[in-house]
């Protein structure tokens, strides 16, 4: 049995092998699952990234979803995204002591490479959130030079940086205790220290960054990192001098020697 000392999950659903722990808690949302539901899995065979991309899920590594219920319009889940980034951040600080950072909007960069990665699904109807299911995927302990030949150089662990196991249950029960801080925070509409909070552990401010998959068009835009906005949008300055705001993308750091290109 898992003692999560959360009060908030209230049905755990544990598996050695799962294709994906996202797809499951989807399955799970749309059937009526409650807020709290918690899919965590050993091993994915075909888990899920951003942007229709696959994440490789090895034994070893912590990989999970859980089901929310936000009572917002689909425009809030931006905040929200951002929001659990940080309660990763601050959950793997907390438990590993380690330097991780935010790369916006909420993947988890330790020494300068990917070392987690968030996913958030939402279905909304009538312009309201039905559910918004969150996958956690973490390179707790996994042997990155295991890894496909693409991804061996973008991608760091944590047991690797740390020199020693880090307890995935723990750190699962460290997530979810920040994710309830967070979360409650969210919910009554006091996004600020949030959001600030995640704007000093952003480091792509000031890098030239190429932004692809952009809002609208699907293309991409390059330019220097100019920070978040206060909407949790990413400012991005183009090469024409223009700042423009975009909530959708995937950012690729192009400043020499930043060592992150994921
Ligand atoms: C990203 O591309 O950065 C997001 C990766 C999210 C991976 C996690 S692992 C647990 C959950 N199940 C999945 O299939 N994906 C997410």
């Amino acid at each position: 049995m898992i003692n999560l000392k959360s009060d908030w999950i209230k049905d755990v659903n544990y598996f050695m092998e799962l294709p994906s722990t996202q797809d499951h808690a989807i399955a799970l949302a749309r059937s009526g699952a409650a807020e709290g539901t918690l899919v965590i899995s050993e091993v994915q065979t075909r888990g899920k990234g951003r942007r229709s991309a696959g994440w490789h899920s090895p034994v070893g590594g912590l990989w999970f979803s859980f089901v929310l219920r936000p009572s917002v319009a689909p425009a809030g889940i931006t905040m929200l995204s951002l929001g659990m980034g940080l309660s990763v951040l601050r959950a793997v600080k907390k438990t590993t002591g380690l330097d991780v950072c935010i790369k916006w909007p909420n993947d988890i960069f330790l020494e300068g490479k990917k070392a987690g990665g968030i996913l958030i699904d939402m279905e909304s109807v009538s312009g309201r959130c039905e559910y918004v299911v969150t996958g956690v995927g973490l390179n707790t302990n996994v042997n990155t030079s295991e890894f496909p030949q693409e991804l061996k150089e973008k991608v760091s662990s944590f047991c690797e940086a740390a020199g020693r196991t880090v307890d995935n249950m723990k750190m699962l029960a460290a997530i979810l205790k920040e994710t309830e801080k967070v979360y409650g925070l969210f919910k009554a509409g006091k996004v600020s220290c949030v959001l600030e909070d995640v704007k000093k552990h952003c480091f792509i401010t000031g890098r030239k960054v190429r932004l692809a998959g952009t809002d609208g068009d699907n293309g991409f835009a390059e330019g220097r990192a100019k920070g978040i906005s206060e909407k949790g949008g990413f400012l991005l300055e183009l090469d024409g001098g223009e700042i423009k705001e975009f909530f959708s993308g995937s950012l690729e750091i192009l400043s020499e020697g930043s060592g992150a290109d994921q």
